[in-house]
């Protein structure tokens, strides 16, 4: 007994210790939860003093499937044995089948690699620029859209339609627009000879997980080619079988000119892509833009294992399936607890409960009770788990998640 309360100290106190550190030595951007997770196995990860949490957050929509997944595992062991890191002035193997598979199950015919979501929005406003100077024309405005949100750099922030994310950082990049969400009629207002893209996510996740409409999606596809301007489509949150489809706009039934994707893109590690047409990939010549990292050998690899398995066992069905019981579940907690939640909203794997509270204090609620869940808009909770979870874990973690609103419910 003795010794096994020393060791449960010995672990509190290491514990204390990294987040000491941490906040001591890393620059204070982030809202932490106090714990320090160490290892994780599919849908679960374990912290430093032993506690297993089911992860319904999966490092922001990141983790398609799960942690330690063992073809992806293996995928970087045995890429990292034969070739660590290459410049692009050379081709490798990995990333160049890396780009024929993700031509092969999309629009695109043409990908260039980075390493996160905001670098693939910001090659698309790059390119976008770049394609119309080529032919000649004027064109650079960018049209984007209220409560977006497409990344940190400096061109993503400004294409963010969420003035908090923006504030203290002006002077902005010119030349950005922003319309109303699913309002057909606020584009037409916006849209001139300058205009050179629409840039729309299919789910605004950030935003509070709010899905376009469909008939707002098509009359937008129509309206950019009858006047001649390019759709961007960023999918850095709902591609890669997030939302049961392989692509969001797959829902839709159109395709755009441009897509960025990145964090389910990788199976973990950083990679960013801007997947485009033929048509529009001459806007960029040798020298234009360029990544040292973008498609290095090992994430290829581990990109290639993940896409590779999320097809062949049939995960986007899987995935359309658990997340429509995933959403009838949360319904029900919603009528359960009136008084702390509203609605949920989404597609497939990408869900949100609207609250009629902040959602911080739910989220470390949730924690407590050992589901790890995220917020989105301040007031939204988000449930983004890994595309391999069963009917158990669903069952777990609605549980877990009503255990943590009738401690919620006893908070101001
Ligand atoms: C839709 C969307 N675009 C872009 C980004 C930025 O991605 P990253 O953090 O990898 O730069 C995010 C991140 O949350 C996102 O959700």
């Amino acid at each position: 007994m003795g010794n096994y309360l020393n060791k449960e100290r010995a672990m509190a106190m290491e514990t204390f210790q990294i987040i000491q550190n941490g906040d001591d030595y890393l620059l204070p951007v982030y809202n932490r939860q106090k714990i320090v997770l160490m290892r994780g196995q599919g849908a679960h990860v374990y912290d430093s003093e032993r506690v297993v949490y089911l992860d319904f957050f999966s490092g922001i929509a990141v983790n398609a499937l799960g942690q330690a997944y063992p073809e992806v595992v293996n995928a970087i062991i045995e890429e990292a044995k034969k070739l660590g890191h290459v410049s692009n002035v050379y081709y490798n193997e990995p990333n160049v089948r890396l780009a024929k598979l993700l031509c092969d199950i999309s629009f695109a015919q043409k990908v260039f690699f980075c390493n996160s979501g905001t670098e693939a929005v910001e090659a698309a406003i790059k390119l976008a620029r770049k394609h119309f100077r080529r032919e000649g024309k004027d064109k650079f405005e960018i049209i984007s859209f209220y409560h977006s949100f497409h990344g940190r750099t400096y061109g993503s922030i400004s294409a963010t339609g969420q003035v908090k994310y923006q504030e203290g950082l002006e002077p902005l990049l010119p030349g950005i627009k922003f319309a109303t969400f699913n309002n057909i009629e606020s584009v037409k207002g916006l849209i001139n000879d300058k205009t050179a893209a629409v840039l729309i996510e299919p789910v605004q996740c950030e935003g509070g997980i709010q899905p376009a409409d469909p008939k707002f999606v098509k009359e937008l596809r129509e309206l950019t080619r009858e006047k001649g301007v390019l759709l961007i489509l960023d999918e850095v949150q709902t591609g890669i079988g997030r939302t049961g489809k392989m692509w969001a706009y797959e829902h839709y039934g159109i395709e755009p000119d441009m897509m960025a994707s990145a964090k389910a893109l990788g199976g973990g590690l950083p990679m960013g892509a801007l997947m485009v047409t033929n048509q529009v990939s001459h806007g960029f010549k040798p020298g234009d833009h360029a990544s040292t990292f973008g498609g290095n050998p090992i994430v290829s690899a581990a990109a290639i294992a993940n896409i590779e398995t999320i097809i062949g066992k049939d995960l986007l069905a899987v995935a359309a399936k658990n997340g429509t019981i995933l959403k009838q579940k949360l319904e029900g907690v919603v009528k359960e607890f009136p008084q702390l939640f509203n609605e949920v909203r989404g597609i497939g794997m990408v869900l949100g409960m609207e609250m009629s509270r902040k959602a911080a204090s739910m989220v470390s609620q949730c924690v407590k009770q050992g589901l790890l869940v995220g917020s989105a808009h301040e007031n939204v909770l988000r449930f983004t788990p890994p595309l391999i979870i069963n009917e158990a874990d669903i069952d777990q973690a609605i549980d877990k998640l009503r255990k943590a609103a009738a401690e919620e419910l006893k908070t101001a």
